[in-house]
């Protein structure tokens, strides 16, 4: 079995990393953006041709989503335009596709986690550029899974866990927005569920949704980062409006991740279990 992993530095595409080890009976291949550049169509279509391959996990993505709304074209390269031509490539060559959405294709106008058949409707034009890639691998791939996915944290890269770790040492107080709510969701568990697809040879296209489970305010989830870190600093919960960003967030975006569930037979970790083993895997590693 030969396995693409792209933009295999990324935060997800670590975790498929780690995981390999766990899978040595599979041929993987991680390629980076210096490797395989997913905005260029021929380089694309040139890997699949010169690497047989059974499937592709697709993490490359642009995911800046306060830099996209300047950043537009950039964007639009990164998350309409590279899935289009992996969703193609993986048709012509006979691949089968997990591509990664978001939660952020949302209004976050709802008051019950998004179903994968909810009408979207993106606040932000990162949303709208993931959106239009949802569509067009839909258009361009059969054989594909997305899976959207929300507030993704992991040991590797820039992630919000990260970012509230570091100013937790450095500052006494902390501000954070009460008023937005959503799934965390840990990469590795994300990264685990996927291999567990392959493993179980249960590839079912569709759209899906995959978080860990239980809906909080990023307030909440970063007092339960510094009770978890016995940290001293105060957290103290803001609204959004006191917390302008370039872009535009749902206030709402949790997602229901029951038919991903049914469909594979996954169980999928509550969100605070899998934050404490993330911060466990960042003690260790320092
Ligand atoms: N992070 C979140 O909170 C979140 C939430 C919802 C959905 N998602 C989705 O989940 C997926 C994985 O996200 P992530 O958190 O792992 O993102 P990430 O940490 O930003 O990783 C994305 C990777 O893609 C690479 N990349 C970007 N453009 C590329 C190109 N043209 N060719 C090859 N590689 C390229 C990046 O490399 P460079 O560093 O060189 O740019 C980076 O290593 C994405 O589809 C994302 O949209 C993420």
């Amino acid at each position: 079995m030969h396995i693409l992993v792209t933009g295999a530095q990324g935060q997800l595409g670590m975790e498929f990393r780690e995981l390999s080890a766990r899978y040595p009976e599979y041929q993987f291949h991680f390629t980076s953006r210096n490797e395989l550049d997913v905005c260029n169509r021929d380089a694309v279509m040139q890997f699949f041709k010169t690497h047989p391959l059974d499937f592709c996990i697709h993490c490359a993505a642009y995911t800046a989503v306060d830099l996209a709304e300047t950043q537009r074209e950039a964007a639009m390269q990164g998350n309409a335009h590279a899935p289009t031509y992996v969703a193609e490539a993986c048709t012509l060559f006979g691949v089968k596709l997990f591509h990664f959405s978001t939660d952020y294709v949302f209004n976050g106008k709802a008051s019950a986690p998004y179903l994968p058949h909810d009408p979207v409707e993106p606040v932000n034009y990162y949303g709208a550029t993931k959106l239009q890639g949802e569509e067009q691998v839909m258009k361009y791939c059969d054989n594909a899974i997305i899976i959207r996915t929300s507030w993704v944290y992991s040991f590797y890269g820039k992630n919000f866990v990260k970012t509230m770790l570091r100013l937790m040492q450095e500052r006494d107080t902390l501000r954070v927005v009460n008023d937005q709510r959503g799934c965390p969701t840990y990469a590795a568990d994300l990264a685990h569920a996927v291999m567990q697809i392959i493993a179980q040879q249960s590839f079912t296209p569709g759209v899906y949704h995959y978080c860990n489970s239980g809906v909080i305010s990023w307030f909440q989830f970063a007092s339960a980062i510094a009770k978890h870190m016995s940290f001293n600093c105060i957290v103290e919960p803001i609204r959004t409006e006191d917390y302008p960003t370039p872009a535009k967030r749902p206030a709402y975006s949790a997602l229901n991740t029951d038919s991903f569930s049914k469909a594979f037979h996954i169980e999928i970790p509550d969100w605070e279990s899998s934050l404490k083993q993330c911060l466990q895997t960042i003690q260790q590693r320092g």
